[in-house]
């Protein structure tokens, strides 16, 4: 080629890149376009090849313009790809965009069941009293349920708690009450000892405001040596202090359990009303808070601990009754329906 036709040409290919590079939507459009003007194999490099043949006066111009087109390709890749960063970041930066006033998207808190609140705080109180927690089956034979409780088949206290029995195998039940777990527990350890069991426990009721044929109740025994009824009145009257915070007196009412005797009804002292009589208590001035006695010595027999050497006294109540009382709550169903506007008041 002549100088003025490499002088023309290198004029339009000038044109032409930077007409590319004014075109280029992205970094990498601009990576082709610089590899394809001014590779190895672009026109550009042959046409700096072709200088050589020229006259010096020739060669110089021509070289120069080239260095010029050359120069003028990079300032031009050079800008077009700050121009492009900076589009794509504005890009990014607004589509990114955290409105840091925006309330979060956290998990809403739940807390724990009133019920396991309850127990938990029962559990608590006995423990302090040195009374360790056992726990066991829901499932349970006759003999644990009734007999070994001093309840043998024809005892009218058999109907009273009308039981579910499965057919996993003949006299297997849900347990009715977890005074099974007295004798579960003087199976395992020769006394002295002192246990409560909570759990659920089964019956075969018509539910209404006040019964539930599921339900919880806490157990509990103490077996020692000259164990006197005024102990079991001192430890329930520690239980009430602690449960309402404040002293409380007691009053016993005889009742009868099989697996007690004597046995008792025991009250406590309204905490709401101090006996003056309200809502809670029904205007009588106390709550009836469980039931309670003397182990029978039939029982410590059946476990073979001689009575004459060991006594004790046992206590059962119903988990729900007292956190209805505690709580002023008026239906034991609100504590399944699971309806959040009851949950979330505890
Ligand atoms: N198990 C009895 C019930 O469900 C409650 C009870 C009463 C438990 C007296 C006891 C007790 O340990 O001594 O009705």
């Amino acid at each position: 080629m002549t100088a003025d036709q490499l002088d023309s040409r290198l004029k339009s290919i000038r044109d032409e890149v930077l007409a590319a590079i004014a075109a280029g939507q992205s970094t990498d459009d601009l990576e082709s376009v610089r590899v394809r003007f001014t590779g190895q194999k672009s026109e550009l490099k042959s046409i700096m090849g072709e200088l050589r043949a020229l006259v010096p006066d020739e060669k110089r111009r021509i070289g120069q313009l080239a260095n010029e087109v050359q120069q003028a390709v990079e300032n031009a890749l050079k800008a077009r790809r700050e121009d492009l960063h900076r589009v794509e970041l504005t890009k990014r930066l607004q589509e990114e965009q955290i409105d840091v006033s925006l309330p979060g998207t956290g998990r809403r808190l739940g807390h724990i069941h009133p019920l396991t609140r309850i127990l938990e705080e029962i559990i608590e109180i006995f423990h302090g009293m040195g009374f360790t927690v056992v726990d066991g089956p829901e499932m349970e034979t006759e003999y644990y349920n009734f007999d070994a409780l001093n309840t043998p088949t024809d005892h009218p206290a058999r109907d009273e708690q009308d039981t579910f029995y499965t057919n996993a195998a003949a006299g297997v039940l849900l347990r009715s009450q977890t005074s099974t777990m007295q004798i579960r527990a003087m199976e395992k350890t020769h006394p002295p000892l002192r246990i409560i069991a909570p759990g659920r426990v089964y019956r075969n009721e018509e539910v209404n405001a006040r019964k539930y044929p599921l339900f919880h109740q806490v157990e509990g025994l103490l077996i020692d040596r000259n164990v006197t009824f005024g102990q079991l009145r001192g430890t329930l009257e520690e239980f009430y202090r602690l449960l309402f915070g404040r002293e409380l007196k007691t009053r016993f009412r005889p009742d009868f359990f099989p697996f007690t005797e004597p046995s008792a009804e025991a009250d406590c002292q309204c905490p709401f009303c101090l006996g003056e009589g309200c809502r809670t208590c029904g205007h009588r001035g106390w709550l009836e808070m469980l039931g309670c006695g003397m182990v029978d010595p039939n029982v410590l027999k059946s476990v073979n601990i001689d009575p004459t050497v060991w006594s004790g006294f046992a206590f059962g109540m119903g988990v729900e009754r007292i956190a209805m009382l505690k709580y002023g709550v008026n239906d034991i169903r609100y504590f399944y329906n699971n309806d959040l506007r009851f949950l979330e008041q505890f």
